[in-house]
């Protein structure tokens, strides 16, 4: 019995319909009541909880012999997950795949990489079989940006020049898929999971373009533009400055690198940044006229 955190996530709710469409045993730790009920009236098993409240998660690992371990970019992510991590092992969960992120080190600048570390250490050492996900730059964050590139066939991000080896989600949720179907095949490993090829912004602007069919520009901001825009949209400071982090080591050439470990997992090539433009037209073009 596998017990998925997150699954109704950019990454959870691919990795659940995979895992549904598998077969596989598996029950969700929903916090959402509106979410959990969605997935139940799916078949799918559901227990509500929130990582907040350790002893729920404790409970939802009756019987459980994977816990696939999720949590959004937060401060208290360490201690979430350090709690989920003991109550698993209270409860007898032999081992946890968790999420975790693209150059996660604890002298890393961006402050979500250094998170990220302090969890991974903290499982490698919990006596706990595990796998680490390190995924790089999610395609999916330009839905963030949809708006305004259907409105106005432009978005901005102070990511420079960069080239960003950026993953479609739907890959992370594969990798996990097939870890949690074999884990004994990934124990105690980590993957670095990239896309096939680094693009710059003005690439990816270029594609959306060909996509839907209408033109879409890249514009560079700077920093300070950028971080007025996330501030004004009411994103808290830490994340603001670790996002400025993140687009900092974007600029500095630090996610522009590819590694083959998608391909190693699922045996085939990573969605390029040409099937997400095209799955996700919808999502970017102009609004219909009535
Ligand atoms: N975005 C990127 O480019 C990127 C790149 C590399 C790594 N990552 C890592 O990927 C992870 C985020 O994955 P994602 O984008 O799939 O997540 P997401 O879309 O933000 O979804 C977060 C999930 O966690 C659940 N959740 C939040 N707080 C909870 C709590 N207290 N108790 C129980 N469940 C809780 C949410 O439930 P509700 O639906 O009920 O809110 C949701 O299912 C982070 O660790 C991030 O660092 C992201």
């Amino acid at each position: 019995m596998i017990l998925v955190t997150g699954g109704t996530g950019t990454i959870g709710t691919e990795l659940v319909r995979l895992l549904r469409d598998r077969g596989a045993a598996f029950r969700v730790f929903a916090r959402t009541p509106a979410k959990a009920r969605t997935l139940r009236d799916t078949g799918i098993e559901v227990v509500e909880g929130n990582l907040d409240q350790p002893q729920q998660l404790e409970a939802a690992c009756d019987g459980v012999d994977t816990l696939f371990l999720l949590s959004p970019v937060d401060p208290r992510q360490d201690e979430l997950q350090g709690r989920a991590i003991g109550a698993a092992r209270r409860a007898g969960v032999p081992r946890v795949v968790r999420v975790s992120g693209a150059g996660a080190r604890t002298g890393s600048p961006v402050s979500f990489s250094r998170w990220h570390a302090t969890t991974d250490k903290r499982l490698e050492e919990s006596g706990l079989a595990y796998t680490l996900l390190r995924p790089t730059w999610f395609m999916q964050n330009l839905l963030m940006s949809a708006t305004s590139i259907a409105a106005e066939g432009r978005f901005s991000l102070p990511a420079g020049e960069a080239a960003v080896a950026a993953i479609d989600a739907r890959d992370v949720a594969a990798v996990a898929a097939a870890v949690l179907l074999s884990p004994a095949a990934h124990e105690n490993r980590a993957y670095e999971l990239t896309g096939s090829a680094a693009l710059r912004f003005e690439e990816m602007a270029e594609q959306l373009a060909t996509a839907t069919g209408r033109a879409v520009r890249y514009q560079a901001a700077s920093p300070e533009q950028a971080g007025a825009a996330f501030r004004s949209a009411g994103l808290p400071d830490w994340l603001a400055d670790g996002m400025l982090e993140m687009y900092a080591s974007f600029r500095a050439g630090e996610w522009a690198r590819v590694t083959g470990d998608v391909h190693k997992v699922l045996g085939r090539a990573p969605l390029a940044f040409e099937d997400f433009a095209r799955d996700y037209a919808n999502a970017f073009a102009p609004p219909r006229k009535a």
